[in-house]
């Protein structure tokens, strides 16, 4: 990979190849749908992959939100974003967890638009088959949600988001996620914090 030669673009340049819509997932391991909402609990920004009329589309989202263990999950946009028409159509997307490496790709998601951008070759992001939904997951993130959107809240631009697939890559050394404080500052994943004994009753089975 080599970056584009206008540096103020952000943009990378990507080999074809590396383009196309991989059906590879040599790395991502599947991980059980009860352990999904362990992903987004800590409130991680995510890039959320949309596919409509055959074009795939990401854009950043940092208002999500864990409603139980089974997992649903709530998401905050609107009728301002591009890939809203594709959530409501479609009813599918994939919530993929970026960690700080990707830093420049999580703001180059969110401050451009996919109706005049193929963010995936701007941003040399990779495009990888999923399994349960059209949408595709994200190669270099850490994690990849597929989700089906099973309501529609419009008064609040609240959707509802059931996870169908969960796919965690375990061989990345960079686990860091990043947190947006809103102010165009990010905080990054510290020091992990171990009080599962003492938790126990609040923890479901298997997790
Ligand atoms: C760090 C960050 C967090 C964002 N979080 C949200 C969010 O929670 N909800 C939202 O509607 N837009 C959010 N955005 C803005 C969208 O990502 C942005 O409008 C994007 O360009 C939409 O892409 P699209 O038009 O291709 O759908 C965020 C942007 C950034 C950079």
């Amino acid at each position: 990979m080599k970056r584009a030669s206008n540096p103020e673009s952000q943009s990378f340049v990507v080999d074809h190849a590396l383009r196309q819509t991989s059906r590879k997932r040599p790395d991502m391991r599947k991980m059980p749908i009860r352990k999904a909402f362990t992903l987004l609990e800590p409130g991680p920004v995510v890039l959320v992959t949309t596919r409509d009329g055959g074009k795939n589309n990401v854009m950043t989202i940092s208002w999500t939100m864990v409603t139980d263990f089974t997992p649903r999950f709530a998401m905050t946009t609107g009728p301002w974003n591009h890939s809203y028409a594709a959530l409501r159509k479609t009813r599918e997307c994939v919530l993929s967890i970026p960690t700080v490496d990707l830093l420049d790709q999580v703001v180059g998601a969110g401050t451009c638009s996919g109706s005049d951008t193929d963010k995936f070759e701007k941003l040399g992001l990779t495009p990888v088959k999923a399994e349960k939904v059209r949408p595709p997951l994200i190669r270099e993130c850490l994690a990849n949600i597929e989700c089906k959107v099973i309501d529609i809240i419009p008064k609040h631009n609240i959707l509802i988001l059931k996870a169908v697939a969960v796919h965690v890559d375990r061989s990345r050394r960079e686990k860091r996620t990043l947190h947006a404080v809103g102010d165009g500052t990010f905080v990054a994943d510290g020091r992990r914090l171990n009080r599962r004994k003492r938790m126990r009753s609040k923890i479901p089975d298997g997790v």
